[in-house]
């Protein structure tokens, strides 16, 4: 067991935390870093780019700015980004690949700020896309917008990944099971588990002062994943495109705030087709 597992087995113990007005400021002061952050990285995503670079750039910009990276050196991650490309479904290791024209590519960065959590990650397409590519990203960013909309004190955890599921099977794509999203907020990874599938009234009750990610990952073929040898990139075990996008976001009295909204506008970098 490793430095970060004392720590976090110390602070996550399965219960729900509900916050106050301090943890609302808190997280809209790392969530805007992290927008800020992948804002910043935009127009350096581009035929050519060394992936190394992008997580350079990031790791700069998260210190410059006062705030921490949370991936590095995260139970033993030792980059600031993870950047998945294609079949790589999510914990792509930034290093020596460079992007080519017509990858697709998410860029996931998570900041710390004033010890608060702000996870968020984006899809891009690096110069003209395939259609296929370009529609599978449109169905995920859709599914993450149907997954936010279901966010309400008194709906459940269920709603959410019931909202994704459906939406993603009716578009011919799937959804990955293995990974989920995740309470956060002081703790990286918190109770409870975001399932991006699932039944309607399943899980947890949402309540007011709950934060969580959703970050649905969509593949246009089967949902299978599997881990590479270095631990860490998870691909499709059927090596079709794979896509993800994250918000951080917390239960409000009436739905929900979304803590990473990109100043720039940003959010959903604008995808061309070859
Ligand atoms: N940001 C990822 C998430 O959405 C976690 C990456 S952990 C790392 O939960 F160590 F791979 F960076
Ligand atoms: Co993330
Ligand atoms: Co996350």
């Amino acid at each position: 067991m490793n430095t970060t597992d004392v720590l976090e087995a110390e602070f996550r113990d399965g219960t729900i935390r509900t916050h106050g007005p301090d943890g609302f400021e808190g997280m809209r002061a790392a969530g805007k870093l992290a927008a800020e952050c992948l804002d910043m990285l935009t127009p350096h995503i581009v035929p050519g780019v060394l992936t190394d670079e992008l997580d350079r750039l990031a790791r700069e910009f998260i210190l410059d700015n006062g705030a921490l990276p949370a991936c590095l050196f995260y139970r033993g991650y030792a980059k600031t980004v993870c950047i998945s490309v294609n079949h790589v479904v999510c914990h792509g290791i930034p290093g020596e690949r460079i992007l080519r024209e017509g990858d697709i590519a998410n860029i996931d960065v998570t900041c710390i700020v004033d010890g608060w959590h702000g996870d968020h990650s984006r899809m891009y397409g690096v110069g003209p896309v395939a259609p296929r590519a370009k529609r599978l990203i449109d169905v995920t960013y859709e599914a993450i917008e149907r997954g936010i909309a279901a966010v309400k004190p008194g709906a459940t955890t269920g709603d959410i990944g019931h909202a994704i599921q459906t939406y993603v099977e009716s578009m011919r794509c799937s959804v990955v099971r293995d990974f989920c999203g995740h309470g956060l907020g002081k703790v990286f990874h918190d109770a409870p588990n975001i399932l991006h599938f699932g039944q309607k009234g399943a899980g947890e009750v949402l309540k007011p002062g709950m934060f969580f990610t959703i970050e649905p990952m969509v593949n246009l073929g089967k949902p299978a994943v599997k881990v590479l040898s270095d631990g860490w990139t998870a691909v499709t075990r059927d090596k079709s495109l794979s896509a993800q996008c994250e918000h951080s976001i917390g239960v409000t009295e009436d739905g929900a705030e979304i803590f990473t909204v990109s100043p720039a506008g940003l959010f959903k970098p604008p995808v061309e087709t070859a």
